[in-house]
């Protein structure tokens, strides 16, 4: 199964998620002995990977270059745009354009919405176009998070009818959080979804999410500001920062007090006792760290489940991926 670019998570229907999580799940037995560490060490050595990240990132920096490396890739990076040539007043389309030239993928993050698409268009009029992966674009999405947020959530439900049925209640910065609307666009796949969607008025979901879900009657949703009547009918939380980052002086939530929204050590006893909690991470106040003990909390089993899922998706853009089934 082929991709020729990773840019939105509504690229992915039920088959290729499904044929998705089960090679992250291959890979994850062959990555339990030193032998088949090898084997996937052994599948891409003569293929080069940059990782193309202007916006701040440790976790899917760090995830996606570990994906690569277990597959033998050689990584080359540019974290910082100062160091580039648009110093000197480079467009951004030629940078990338004399990066391709040395690598046979590029992933990359950036504050500009829409910066991927462009880049993969631009790369695909080219002779040497090569696959383009969104890591993050701005306020805009995150599809590979989402794809690493739906995998966790398939595994915590594997033994209750997977997805099917499932309350799952976001919560935080619904407004800004990109992961948000990639997650929401993936569990459009499923049948009978239900999500919540909980965060103050000025946090609120945009309209184009709105909409999307107003088309697709198989997901049913609910937006409120009452946090405890919301976590208490999840089968899974999910927590999202404040992303202060947008904030301008002239468009500010800074002064919106989200304090209601934090998921302390308190709430654990309204949750349901299978509730499943996750978070794209970093986190701030808004998750209590005295939750990590819980069995529910999945947060950290979330951030490997990533570079699993990376490491599949990278196979299947290679076209390795049959070489691990
Ligand atoms: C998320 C992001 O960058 O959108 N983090 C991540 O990729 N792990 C969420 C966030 O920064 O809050």
């Amino acid at each position: 199964m082929k991709f020729e670019h990773v840019l939105r998570s509504n690229q992915f229907d039920l088959k290729k998620l499904t044929y998705l999580f089960s090679l992250a799940d291959r890979i994850r037995t062959f990555n339990a002995t030193k032998s088949g560490l090898m084997y996937l060490n052994s599948l891409l050595p003569h293929k080069r990977a940059m990782l193309f990240f202007t916006q701040p990132s440790t976790r899917t920096f760090l995830s996606f270059q570990s994906a690569c490396h277990i597959l033998g890739m050689q990584t080359s990076d540019i974290r910082d745009p100062n160091t580039s040539s648009e110093r000197k007043g480079e467009s951004i389309e030629d940078s990338l354009r004399t990066f391709s030239s040395y690598v046979d993928l590029i992933i990359m993050r950036s504050p500009v919405a829409g910066l991927c698409e462009r880049i993969a268009n631009l790369l695909d009029q080219t002779p040497r176009s090569v696959p383009i992966i969104n890591a993050g674009s701005g306020p805009d999405e995150h599809p590979t998070q989402a794809l690493l947020d739906l995998y966790t959530l398939n595994r915590c439900f594997a033994n209750t009818d997977g997805m099917y049925d499932k309350t799952i209640c976001m919560v935080g910065d619904l407004k800004r959080g990109r992961t948000v609307r990639s997650l929401s666009y993936l569990l459009a796949n499923y049948q009978k979804i239900n999500i919540i969607y909980c965060s103050p008025y000025e946090f609120r979901i945009n309209e184009d999410l709105r909409a999307f879900l107003q088309q697709n009657p198989q997901i049913t949703y609910t937006e409120t500001s009452n946090f405890n009547e919301a976590i208490s009918q999840a089968d899974a939380i999910y927590m999202q920062r404040i992303q202060d980052e947008y904030d301008t002086p002239e468009d500010s939530l800074k002064h919106i007090d989200t304090t209601k929204y934090y998921l302390t050590h308190d709430h654990l006893a309204m949750l349901k006792p299978e509730c499943k909690i996750l978070h794209a991470m970093p986190r701030r106040q808004e998750l209590d760290p005295r939750i990590d003990n819980d069995p529910r909390a999945e947060y950290w089993s979330q951030q490997r489940n990533g570079m699993w899922v990376r490491t599949g998706l990278i196979a299947m853009l290679m076209g390795i991926d049959q070489q691990l089934i």
